[in-house]
């Protein structure tokens, strides 16, 4: 039973790291193999629009690019259970968000009746972390959101979105210009929320990889 659990977010002990985290102690808990990667660690870019995995004879569901983005393409396929996270950036998941997906989704799309070539099946939890309030996301965000969670349908399992507002994005706000938030109040609501967020992610890493051995 594998877990692979990808950060979308550039910063690698804030909060969607520490989302992922702790979704990665309750698929551990489950009893899956983790594996935990920082996606701006690597060097890889968008779809090069090749074609390779759409040749005739060639194996589906593989990205040819020759980068260090093809091998955990590989390795989302033949795991049990995806765990993902992305902040928002500009009302949108991140651009190395966006550039897994484009990958992942079109390796495995078949150009002759835009089937899914890929038949297997994996879990895919997918946290958004966000200044947002939960009012300001059900309201701007969460229809797109929710389209985001479901193109990865793609790969056949059950798909869970996980929505967690307003955080804490500095340690001190004074020292920014960052007006528009009252640092009292997002302290506030980071310590009677966030504990509940890392609660809600590690039962959803749990559950999403206990259900991939059902
Ligand atoms: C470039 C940039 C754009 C952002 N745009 C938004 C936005 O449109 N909506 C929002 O709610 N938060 C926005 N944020 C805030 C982050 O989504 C939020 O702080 C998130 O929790 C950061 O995740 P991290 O702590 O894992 O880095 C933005 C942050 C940055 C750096």
């Amino acid at each position: 039973m594998k877990t692979i659990i990808l950060n979308a977010s550039p910063r690698k002990t804030w909060n969607t790291a520490k989302l992922l985290k702790s979704a990665a102690k309750g698929a551990k808990d489950a009893g899956a193999e983790v594996e935990y990667i920082d996606l701006y660690d690597l060097t890889f870019t968008g779809c090069r629009g090749c074609l390779l995995c759409k040749r005739k004879g060639v194996e589906r569901c593989h990205c040819y690019w020759k980068d260090d983005l093809s091998p955990i393409i590989d390795k989302i396929f033949h795991a049990n259970t995806l765990l993902i996270g992305t902040a928002i950036y500009l009302g949108r998941p991140t651009s190395r968000y966006f550039e897994l997906i484009e990958r992942l989704h079109f390796c495995s799309l078949s150009y002759d009746d835009y089937s899914n070539y890929f038949t297997g099946k994996v879990n895919v939890g997918m946290f958004v972390s966000m200044n947002a309030s939960k009012e300001f996301y059900d309201r701007l965000y969460k229809e797109k959101f929710e389209g985001y969670a479901k193109e990865l349908e793609m790969l056949n399992g059950e798909v869970e979105l996980y929505p967690c507002f307003d955080t804490l994005q500095v340690l001190d706000y004074s020292k920014f210009n960052m007006g528009s938030f009252d640092e009292t109040k997002k302290k506030e609501v980071h310590e009677k929320n966030f504990p509940k967020d890392l609660e809600n992610a590690y039962q959803m890493g749990k559950k999403l990889s206990q259900k991939s051995s059902d």
